[in-house]
Formats: C-alpha cells, structure tokens, sequence
C-alpha cells in the first residue's frame, strides 16, 4: 500500500503543521505523518514569546530570528484566526523579569547591559515601581526589567488552530509513526510508516521535535545532533475573587533556576519551568512540582491560594548551540525543521515561512541561513 505527496513532514507538533500548512499554500499536495497531530511539546509549554527576556550571551545571531518571527506575531495569528475561528489567547501583555536577591539583581542588570547594547527596548525599575504594576509581587522583590514586546500565546489553542488549518488548505493527515526515511538513487523519497505503509514524496521535512535524531534510515552524519530537555510545568487556575491576579507574564531566576507566570485571560496560570537532561523521561516528579511551587511562592505568594489544575512534563528539542536547524541537508529532497529547544512557539511564524520558501527554491531565506542544518556537517567542524 501506498500514497503519495509532493511534501511529507514527519511530525505534526506546531513546527510540522506549520510548515504543512505553508507548504499547501504554496501549492505543494502536503501530507504530515503522526499518531495525534496537534501534540508535541505545544501541549506543555507555556506560550512566552520571549526574545528580549530570554536573552543570552552568545545568542545574538538566534535573536535576530526569535526577533524576526515575534514582529511577524500580530499578522500570523490574525490570518490563523481569520482562517480557523480559533482564538489563540495571543496576549500582548509584556513581560516583568524581577529580582529577588543581590545576585539576582547583578544578574538583571547584566541581562539590561546586553539588551541595551542589542538595541532592545527593556526599561530598570525599582522594586516599589514593580509592585506597583504587579501588587501581588513579594515585598522583597528588589528590582526588574519591563519589557513591554514579550508577549504570550496559547500553545494548545496555536496547535489546534494549526491543525484546522492544514485541514482546510488540503493537507493530508496519515496518523501513524514514521518508522523509516526511504532513500532512492541518493535522494530522500518518503517514509515507511510502523504499519508498513510506504509514503511516497519529493521532498520530506523532518520536524519531529525531540526525536528528529531517531528516524532510521537518515544517514548518521545528516542525523539532526537533538536531545530532548525535560521541563515540568504546572498549571493553576485563578479563581473569579482574585483577577486580575497578574497583568502580564512574570518571571525571575531563582537560585539559578528560571521561573515564570504566564496568566492568561481565561484564568490559567501557568507556571514554568524545570530543565532537565534526563533524556526520554516525562514522569512528573514531587520534586521538580516543589521546586517550582517554591520558587514561584517566593516571588508571588499568594499562589498557593490557587487550585492546581495540571502537572506535566514535556521535551524540549536542545540543540548543540541552542538553535534551529532550518532547510535543506546534505541529501537531497531531506529538510529539517527542529531543534527550536526553548523557542518553538516563538519562532513557529518564520519557521512556517522559512521552510516554505525552502522547498519552492531549494535555499534558504537570508534571515534563516545561519540556522543551516549544514552548520553542524562534520567537514565544517574546526580540527
Ligand atoms: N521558553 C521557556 C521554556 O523553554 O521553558
């Protein structure tokens, strides 16, 4: 048994009906292949759309393209609502990264000094001035950065929005695992599914998250270098009596460990996130449930009134340089489209055009070039 599409991704989480769903509106007969479209890592993640408060030293070239896709934001999720009906619970709240100690505080004034030096709109305010935009922050909070540009996005109203989507543009869906890549005369023909299905295609995009490295029959030297990165993340619901309970997303570095609100509009309140390396593991754990209760208890205390909804686990795609690997590989007909570890919900709009423009034209756009997956080719690495 067989079937056939011009474009085959393996993966259906945000990146994968993304990219299906641009694909067709190129014109490609677009197929994706997953046991449960709309899954993925989009089920657990938070929704931060955080290019300047997740800033990191060394990420510069990657802040070019978490910036690119964050301006492309307002028109994507118009176009997927005006399409789908769905509404994404796109927020443009801002982000309030705060301080709760003298090494905290060094930490965010050094996280200013580089997003000043980025040309990056973030604004220092004193501990009072945070309470005063956020009353529910602790007394001992001791300074912040404002920075009104991260927004948020509902990452499980983003993937159903997706699938809907790639329903109405044409896509196929063939709900199965992808067991192997099929290689013919040196180019990438298709998938042999775990029922033995044969999916037949000109072009195929691996975009299967924290698994991308496993699909057998990818020659080992073109196998994306991913890894997956747990994170727990809880969800909590804010009761009627206590909204608004935050404003906008708040986040901190506690004891070295992120942690961030995210307070939607329907009264979710999601609270990340561990980081884990503790490879396929997903079990949600008392510690890692304590640790984040505890470091978000001392930032804003009056969670604990709050009914826990939800504990869960899920895997980020870490890559070796924290990047996207995006477009063509050293075979023929195989792209990738992963890697985005924690920025996939950020950096879904320029994925979805980046790998479009990449299967019309073979190359990438300018401002995805430097997450070629030929990056990290063996011949390229310095002796
Ligand atoms: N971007 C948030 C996280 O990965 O936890």
């Amino acid at each position: 048994m067989s079937r056939t599409s011009d474009v085959l991704v393996v993966g259906g989480g945000i990146i994968g009906l993304v990219t299906a769903w641009r694909a067709a509106q190129r014109g490609f007969a677009t197929a994706v292949v997953d046991p449960g479209p709309g899954g993925g890592a989009a089920q657990v993640a938070a929704g931060m759309l955080a290019a300047v408060t997740e800033l990191h030293y060394g990420e510069q070239t990657l802040l070019g393209l978490n910036l690119a896709s964050a301006r492309r934001y307002p028109e994507f999720a118009a176009e997927l609502t005006d399409l789908t009906g769905h509404d994404l619970g796109y927020r443009q709240c801002g982000t309030l990264a705060v301080a709760l100690d003298a090494d905290d505080r060094a930490h965010l004034r050094e996280l200013h000094a580089l997003q000043q030096q980025s040309g990056l709109d973030s604004q220092w305010l004193s501990g009072r001035e945070c309470r005063r935009l956020e009353p529910m922050l602790a007394p001992g909070v001791r300074g912040g950065l404002r920075v009104d540009g991260d927004h948020q996005i509902d990452p499980r109203r983003l993937a159903a929005a997706l699938v809907t989507a790639c329903e109405r543009a044409g896509v196929r869906f063939d709900r199965e695992w992808a067991e192997r890549l099929v290689v013919e005369r040196g180019r990438a023909a298709g998938v042999l599914t775990r029922s033995g299905v044969l999916l037949g295609a000109g072009q195929v995009v691996l975009a299967a998250g924290s698994r991308s490295g496993q699909l057998a029959g990818v020659p080992d030297d073109l196998l994306p270098p991913v890894r997956p990165v747990k994170g727990q993340v809880l969800r909590l619901t804010v009761l009627k009596r206590y909204a608004p309970f935050l404003n906008r997303t708040v986040r901190a570095v506690v004891r070295g460990s992120h942690v961030y609100l995210v307070p939607r509009e329907n009264g979710e309140l999601v609270v990340g996130a561990t980081s884990e390396e503790l490879g396929w593991d997903t079990t949600v754990t008392a510690g890692g449930v304590y640790e984040l209760l505890r470091d978000a208890h001392e930032l804003v205390p009056g969670i604990t009134e709050l009914p826990l909804t939800e504990t869960r686990a899920g895997l980020r795609p870490g890559s070796p340089d924290n990047a996207p690997l995006l477009g063509p590989t050293g075979l023929d007909g195989l792209l990738l489209a992963t890697g985005h570890y924690r920025n996939g919900v950020l950096l879904t709009p320029v994925t979805g055009d980046a790998l479009a423009h990449a299967l019309a034209t073979g190359e990438l756009p300018d401002e995805a070039s430097p997450f070629t997956p030929k990056r990290f080719a063996l011949s390229e690495q310095p002796v």
